[in-house]
């Protein structure tokens, strides 16, 4: 049996994917085996064909690089979603084409570093009769199967020292201040970094909010004496009624971008209560940078295990976390279907105990 293996990162970059490299290249090489790095996501399996050789010595110095040493791609020839996240068949001949050049280069399986359209372009190659095995990535931790994807808790720890910035200058200034965050139609990024940041409105995709609603926490913290209030906004929250905001819109190749919704939220607040607001939105700097050391630990044990699937022949899986340990899950029962913050779980339960409104 051949003894290399490829690996490729897909979709939006995180921290953490040169973490899942360099574990995956280290496992890899312990057994024996080389490990082939495709460029550019899936379009490097696609000609012309991009990959290397990923030298066990390069992966020194890597655990903790944001990005991803083979680049990425979150569209491109193997657009599996499109609109609101429906799931596209990929066009046999792209298919057929990654095939060939994998079957080319005599590998062993190929191990898929990505989130839900990633994935969901991985089960379409497994279909096809590529050997592969997945792991979870993304910030918005909205994949079914595991406790976590990669790449979240570096985001939330990103929007947190965000927020504890944005609290002394609110203070200062007896402001609002709003905070958009990023996590598509999740709210796991908000409603994490809003309660570990101490915000005092959380709105997610999850539970559609209202202006009074939004405002009326804002005049309730006046009367306490606290002359400002941090609203941490889901780029996929929506008021009650009302539509997503996007900030790029769909095609038929393409999912819809979100994006916006913290200016709505931030104009509309400063017209209602007269209460001098702004509004920062976070973007890219919660993908950017270096992972957390949680993400560190998670992507390493990731990595090593989904080497471990390749020698088990666990085609068509991914490796999860259950803690206290990772396991393997159906790539199929990962996708298909995002996985939302539970509106009767502890995250929602304690924030609203501390008396955060979540705008409802
Ligand atoms: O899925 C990760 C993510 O960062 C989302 O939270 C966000 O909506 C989207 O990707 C942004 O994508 P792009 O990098 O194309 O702007």
């Amino acid at each position: 049996m051949s003894e290399r293996i490829g690996i490729l990162t897909g979709g939006g970059d995180c921290p953490g994917l040169n973490a899942v490299i360099r574990a995956v290249v280290k496992a890899a090489a312990k057994r024996g085996w080389e490990t082939i790095g495709f460029h550019n996501g899936f379009e490097g399996l696609l000609e012309p064909v991009r990959h290397r050789r990923l030298d066990y010595k390069e992966m020194d110095a890597l655990l903790h690089v944001g990005g991803t040493i083979l680049g990425t791609v979150n569209q491109g020839r193997f657009a599996a979603k499109a609109g609101h996240g429906e799931v596209k068949r990929i066009p046999v001949e792209i298919l057929e084409q990654a095939k060939q050049n994998f079957e080319k280069l005599d590998l062993r399986a190929l191990v898929c570093v990505g989130g839900d359209g990633s994935l969901t372009i991985a089960q379409q190659l497994f279909e096809r009769g590529v050997p592969l095995v997945g792991v979870p990535k993304t910030i918005d931790n909205d994949l079914e199967a595991t406790v976590i994807t990669f790449g979240f808790d570096s985001a939330v720890a990103c929007a947190t020292e965000a927020l504890d910035r944005l609290r002394t200058t609110a203070q200062s200034h007896n402001r609002v201040m709003v905070l958009e965050v990023m996590g598509r139609y999740a709210g796991w990024i908000a409603a994490h970094a809003g309660i570990s940041g101490g915000g005092d409105v959380i709105l997610i995709p999850e539970i559609p909010f209202r202006y009074e609603s939004v405002c009326a926490k804002v005049h309730e913290r006046e009367r306490e004496g606290k002359h400002f209030t941090l609203v941490v906004v889901a780029e996929g929250a929506r008021e009650q009624g009302g539509d997503y905001v996007v900030a790029g819109e769909a095609k038929a190749t393409r999912e819809a971008r979100l994006g916006g919704v913290g200016a709505v939220v931030a104009g509309e607040v400063q017209k209602r209560t007269g209460k001098e607001t702004r509004l920062c939105v976070l973007g890219h700097l919660q993908r950017g940078g270096g992972p957390t050391s949680f993400d560190r630990l998670l992507c390493t044990r990731f990595g090593v295990r989904a080497v471990q699937l390749v020698a088990e022949e666990r085609y068509g899986y991914m490796v999860a976390l259950k803690p206290p340990d990772t396991v393997a899950v159906k790539i199929t029962d990962a996708i298909g279907r995002i996985r939302t913050v539970p509106l009767d779980g502890d995250i929602v339960q304690t924030a609203r105990a501390l008396g955060i409104s979540f705008g409802d």
